[in-house]
C-alpha cells in the first residue's frame, strides 16, 4: 500500500481573472478546481498510484462494474477559509469514517484514514486559490470511489476501484440563500428500508430519489422528505438533509431529530448540531415524529421551528410542508431565532470565529 501522493500538477492553472468570475458566483457543484486526485486499489496488491494530476475526463471501458451495478460511494465535505487568512477542513475523519462505512455495506475495500486526509490536504493545497475568502463560500470537497473491474459477473464485489477527489466552489446549496424552503413530503415512493443501503452514502439512494424529487420540484417544493418505509409516516430525512424540528422558544426551546433509524444518513452536520445545541444550552433529543404529529404540532404553535442541514445546505430553515391533501407552514414560515443561532455558531467554528472545542477544524 502507498500513501505517498505523487505530485503531478503540469496543467496551466485557470487564470485568475476567470477564477475571480467564477468565485464570484459559483453556485453549487457547476465548477471545478485546476487538480484532482487519483488512487488505485488492486485485490492482493491494496492501495497504489496516488497521484494529483489536472482535472478532467477518465477513460471508462463499457464494462466496468460501476457503471452496471452501481457499486459506487461518496462523501462531501468542505475546506474553509479562516479568519486568520488560512485554510482547514470541518471533522475529515468523520467523514473518512463513514466512507468505510459505506464501503463495508457495499462490499468495497476500506481505505486508509491517512490517505483519505492526504488526499485532501494535497489538492487543497494545490488549489488553494479556489477556497473562496467570502464567509458564505467555501470549497466543497468531494471524495469518491468505485468499482473499476471490467466484466459483467454479480457473483462476488468487484477486485478493482479507485478512489477519487475532486472539488468545486460553492455558495448557497439551495438557490434563495437562507430563504425557508418548501418540502414535499413523498408519499409514492421511500428512500430506504432497514437493512437495506439507507445509511451508506451510495450511488444508487441517489439514484433512486431523482424521481420524487421531480415531482416536488412539480408541486413548487424545494426538496424532498422522506418517510419510513414500513409505516410511511415516521420522518426520516430530507433529500440531502438531515432535518431538526424545534419545539418552544427561548429559554425553553428544545430539539428533536428523527434518530438514526438505520435507513436514514447518519450527517455530521446533524452530529455535530446535536454536540453545539449541548454547547449552546439548548436540550436536544432524537426520537421518532410521525409527519401527524408535524402536522399538529405546527398547527398548535408547540413546535416553532424546522430546518434541514448538511454539508451543502448548512442549516436551511423549512419554511413549509406539502402534501397530496394539504400545505402548512411552521410558525409563521420564516426563518426561525434558534435555527439562526445554531447557523451562525457552526459556520463560526467552520471560519474559526468561535472556539472549536471539539477540535473539528482540521488545518491545512
Ligand atoms: N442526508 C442525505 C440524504 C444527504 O445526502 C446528506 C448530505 O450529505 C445529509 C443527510 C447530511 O449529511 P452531512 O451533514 O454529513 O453532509
Ligand atoms: C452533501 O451535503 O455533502 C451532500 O451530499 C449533498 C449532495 C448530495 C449534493
Amino acid at each position: 500500500m502507498t500513501t505517498t501522493i505523487e505530485l503531478k500538477p503540469t496543467s496551466e492553472p485557470l487564470g485568475q481573472a476567470q477564477r475571480a468570475e467564477i468565485l464570484a458566483d459559483p453556485g453549487f457543484g457547476r465548477h471545478f478546481t485546476d487538480h484532482m486526485v487519483m488512487v488505485k486499489y488492486t485485490e492482493g496488491r491494496g492501495w497504489h498510484d496516488a497521484q494529483l494530476r489536472p482535472y478532467g475526463p477518465i477513460e471508462v471501458d463499457p464494462a466496468t462494474a460501476a457503471v452496471h451495478y452501481g457499486q459506487e460511494i461518496f462523501e462531501g465535505l468542505k475546506a474553509y477559509r479562516q479568519q486568520d487568512g488560512g485554510i482547514a477542513s470541518f471533522r475529515p475523519r468523520a467523514n473518512a469514517a463513514r466512507l468505510n462505512r459505506s464501503a463495508r455495506r457495499m462490499g468495497m475495500p476500506q481505505l486508509p484514514e491517512e490517505l483519505f486526509i492526504g488526499a485532501i490536504d494535497a489538492l487543497v493545497k494545490q488549489d488553494a486559490a479556489w477556497v473562496p475568502d467570502d464567509p458564505e463560500k467555501s470549497l466543497y470537497l468531494r471524495p469518491f470511489m468505485f468499482a473499476t473491474e471490467i466484466g459483467l459477473g454479480v457473483n462476488r464485489p468487484a477486485g478493482e476501484y479507485l478512489f477519487m477527489l475532486i472539488a468545486s466552489p460553492a455558495g448557497s446549496y439551495f438557490s434563495g440563500g437562507i430563504k425557508p424552503v418548501k418540502v414535499w413530503l413523498c408519499e409514492d415512493f421511500t428512500r430506504a428500508a432497514a437493512g437495506g443501503t439507507g445509511e451508506a452514502k451510495c450511488a444508487g439512494n441517489y439514484a433512486a430519489s431523482f424521481v420524487a424529487q421531480a415531482q416536488a420540484v412539480a408541486e413548487g417544493c424545494d426538496q424532498v422528505c422522506w418517510l419510513d418505509a414500513v409505516e410511511r409516516s415516521y420522518v426520516e430525512e430530507m433529500g440531502s438533509n438531515n432535518v431538526f424540528f424545534v419545539y418552544g422558544s427561548g429559554d425553553q426551546a428544545r430539539l428533536l431529530t428523527p434518530e438514526l433509524s438505520g435507513s436514514l444518513l447518519p450527517g455530521i452536520t446533524r452530529d455535530s448540531l446535536l454536540q453545539a445545541a449541548a454547547d449552546l444550552g439548548i436540550p436536544a433529543a432524537e426520537g421518532r415524529i410521525t409527519v401527524e404529529q408535524w402536522r399538529a404540532d405546527a398547527a398548535s404553535g408547540a413546535m416553532s421551528e424546522a430546518f434541514g442541514c448538511g454539508t451543502a445546505a448548512v442549516v436551511t430553515p423549512i419554511g413549509s410542508v406539502k402534501s397530496k391533501n394539504d400545505e402548512f407552514t411552521v410558525a409563521d414560515g420564516n426563518p426561525g431565532p434558534v435555527t439562526l443561532r445554531l447557523r451562525e455558531h457552526l459556520l463560526g467554528i467552520q471560519r474559526g470565529a468561535v472556539e472549536d472545542k471539539h477540535g473539528w477544524l482540521h488545518k491545512i
